[in-house]
């Protein structure tokens, strides 16, 4: 009995003296870890997402995929509305005003080719804008790739 007291007592020093101290500090530093800046700070904040949008609709005018489908739009209130779309999407304000996207594509019948080619403007403007944005590439890939059903064939 006496031996199992003294061993219980020399854990319980150790975990004082050692372990619990360690872990309690361990604890608190976890809990105010810094998440580091939002996607929308990595892409320039406001006016980084814009010239993102803006050099985005540049490439969309010159690609044979989907330039077809620029015709007649009005490109400054898409540039704007789609900045707004991806400022709210990536932890930016939110004041994106417009439909969701299967409403704004609605009557496009939009394939997968074209989709694609559209996605693959953005990102190689992220590249353009973000110096050394390859995280920021993924990290748009993922989230436009996520809206394929709400865009495509409707
Ligand atoms: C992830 C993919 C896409 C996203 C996130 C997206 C986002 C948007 C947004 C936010 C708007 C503005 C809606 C509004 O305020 O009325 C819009 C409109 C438009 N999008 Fe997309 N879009 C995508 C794919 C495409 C593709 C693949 C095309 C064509 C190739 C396209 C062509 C258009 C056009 C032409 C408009 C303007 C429609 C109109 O004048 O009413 N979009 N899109």
């Amino acid at each position: 009995m006496k031996i199992t007291r003294f061993v219980f007592g020399v854990i319980l020093a150790t975990l004082v003296l050692t372990g619990v101290p360690a872990f309690a500090e361990q604890t608190a530093d976890d809990a105010v870890v810094d998440p580091g800046p939002t996607l929308y700070e990595r892409l320039g904040g406001g006016e980084g997402v814009q010239k993102i949008i803006d050099h985005t609709i540049s490439l969309h005018l010159e690609n044979p995929t989907i330039k077809h489908r620029m015709e007649g739009v009005d490109l400054d209130y898409l540039a704007a509305s789609v900045a707004a779309f991806l400022s709210a999407g990536t932890g930016g304000p939110n004041n994106y005003t417009g439909p969701d996207m299967a409403t704004a594509h609605a009557g496009m019948m939009l394939s997968n080719e074209e989709f694609d080619a559209a996605v693959a403007d953005v990102l190689a403007a992220v590249m353009g804008n973000v110096d050394d944005g390859q995280a920021e590439h993924d990290e748009v890939q993922a989230i436009l790739l996520s809206f394929r059903d709400q865009v495509v064939g409707k």
